[in-house]
């Protein structure tokens, strides 16, 4: 038998507790001080073809407790899927007897759940666990720990080891569920921990979960994403796709529905790819008309990729009132050539095409859209060619973004030799373009009555509510106190701005 030797007061009372030899077993490979520890690399994440291996989470007794006492503070950077992640990150936390705090300072446990997808991402994450130098003085106990997609990353988690030692634990987007065993590990040893599985692909289904609202839940239907764009490391961090069983996803969403939930956003790098990976017949439309029918009032989904957005898709969104109007479909680029050098496996014509039958069979349905500026070898004339495909779309959102070479991608290798200045003028001049022409789109809604989904008070004034349309505007609006979080209100818009709209409420 392996004994778990405790330093005081940290396994909470739990001290000298007999430790199954399985576990012990981790307990070896994780610190940076065994001679087989490596770094993560990218590279064998981008090889990984294991087959997809199912899992349930299982917790032994031991290490309840291990957090009795201690407050935790997550921040989370990035996607929905961290957000997700961070839920279930909270979710074991508490299970392990860890409160929450709202204060980094306050806290025991400060976990960053962090972002690779462009490098300014990482500058600001960069930039934070540096500022946590200080805190750590202040409190040699606090434990830090870095995770999420920065910690897929060989080169950041060398400059992490190297630079800061504050640090206490990375582990990856692949052992989420192994953090109780990481925190016990940090607790006993006092050395550094780190543990990122590059090559993954289990599904581990009942995690524990702290959702952080109480009235609309994200909930994943595929991890990882199998498109390989040639700029995007999120294949790489997140591993191939792998799509949860749909009963394991109606049952989440019956969950929620009993707890009182209005609203559920599925959650894949790209949804429309849903099943196919374990051949599931009928594919992402089946699965989304599955949970539109458990009756839940507002279903979303993100994000289509539009090589993949099949008529049976368009048919169910129409079908179901509660699949909400709105969709976000990147373009990425609105030129062939570039399009191509991104691996996007569409045209212009057949962007333009699947976005004309969506209009055409659902003509109030909003569109966002995501557009990377200054590809490498972008010309003018290819720019121009994207700001034509916005005159067409009249978007009613755009996510605009100056590429940013990723490690270990296929476009990091082409020659880049665009000026940053004209990047940044391109960014600006595709956002002069497309804001007045969602604005003028969502004048529209000037005089219409809409259902709002309310979040609360207004950040800026509490006086004032709000919350989303069915199309996903903002809607801030006035109303009696006795309307709270959760409520769908009917809202008389009476005032529109590019991204927010304004009105009254009528009942
Ligand atoms: N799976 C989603 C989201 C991927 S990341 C999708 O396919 O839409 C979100 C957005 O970040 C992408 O749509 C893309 O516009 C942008 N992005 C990804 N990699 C990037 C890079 N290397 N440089 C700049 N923007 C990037
Ligand atoms: Fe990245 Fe493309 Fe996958 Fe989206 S679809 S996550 S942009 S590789
Ligand atoms: Fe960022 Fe990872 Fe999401 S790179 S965008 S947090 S999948």
């Amino acid at each position: 038998m392996y004994r778990l030797r405790c330093l005081p007061g940290y396994l909470s009372g739990r001290s000298n507790q007999t430790i199954r030899p399985s576990l012990a077993w981790f307990y070896n490979i994780m610190s940076t001080k065994n001679e087989n520890w490596k770094l993560p690399s990218l590279e064998s994440a981008k090889k990984s073809r294991n087959p997809i291996s199912y899992q349930n989470y299982d917790l032994p007794e031991e290490f309840l407790g291990l957090g009795l006492g201690k407050k935790y503070y997550i921040r989370t950077y990035g996607c929905q899927a961290n957000e997700r992640d961070s839920e279930s990150l909270a979710g074991i936390l508490q299970q392990l007897g860890f409160q929450v705090t709202k204060k980094a300072e306050d806290s025991d446990l400060i976990v960053l759940n962090t972002c690779a997808v462009r490098k300014n991402a990482e500058d600001k994450v960069i930039g934070e666990i540096g500022a946590l130098k200080k805190l750590k003085r202040e409190n040699p106990n606090l434990l830090i720990a870095v995770c999420g997609c920065m910690a897929q990353e060989e080169e950041m988690v060398d400059l992490v080891l190297k630079k800061h030692r504050q640090v206490d634990l990375i582990f990856g987007t692949h052992n989420i569920d192994r953090l109780p065993w990481l925190l016990a590990a940090c607790f006993n040893k006092q050395e550094r921990i780190v543990e990122v599985f590059s090559d993954h692909s289990k599904v581990i289904e009942d995690l524990p979960v702290k959702r952080f609202k109480n009235h609309k839940a994200w909930i994943n239907v595929a991890f990882g994403c199998d498109k390989f764009c040639t700029y995007c490391i999120v294949p790489y961090t997140r591993g191939r796709q792998r799509s949860r069983k749909a009963e394991e996803v109606l049952n989440e969403v019956k969950t929620c529905l009993d707890k009182g939930y209005k609203e559920v956003t599925l959650l894949g790098q790209n949804v429309n790819a849903y099943g196919k990976d374990f051949g599931y017949e009928g594919g992402f439309a089946r699965l989304l008309s599955e949970v539109a029918k458990t009756g839940i009032a507002r279903v979303r989904f993100v994000t289509s990729h539009p090589w993949d957005f099949s008529n049976e898709l368009i048919e169910t969104m129409k079908e179901y009132d509660n699949i909400m109007p709105y969709l976000h479909l990147p373009l990425q680029s609105g030129d062939d050539e570039i399009l191509k050098k991104m691996g996007r496996r569409y045209t212009r014509a057949e962007y333009l095409s699947l976005f004309d039958r969506l209009k055409e069979a659902m003509p109030e349905l909003a569109f966002s859209t995501d557009i990377i500026v200054g590809f490498p070898g972008e010309s003018e004339e290819q720019f121009l060619n994207t700001l034509a495909v916005v005159d067409h779309c009249k978007f009613d959102n755009i996510f605009s973004f100056v590429y940013s070479p990723r490690e270990k991608t296929p476009a990091s290798y082409l020659v880049d030799d665009l000026d940053m200045a004209v990047k940044k003028e391109r960014l600006k001049r595709l956002n002069d373009r497309f804001k007045p022409l969602a604005l003028a789109n969502a004048k529209k809604y000037l005089g219409q009555t809409l259902e709002v989904l309310v979040d609360g008070s207004s950040k800026n004034n509490p006086d004032v509510y709000s919350g989303y349309s069915p199309g996903n505007k903002v809607v801030n609006f006035s109303g009696d106190t006795s309307i709270q979080a959760g409520d769908l209100v009917k809202v008389k818009i009476e005032r529109v701005k590019t991204f927010t709209l304004e009105g009254t409420v009528i009942e």
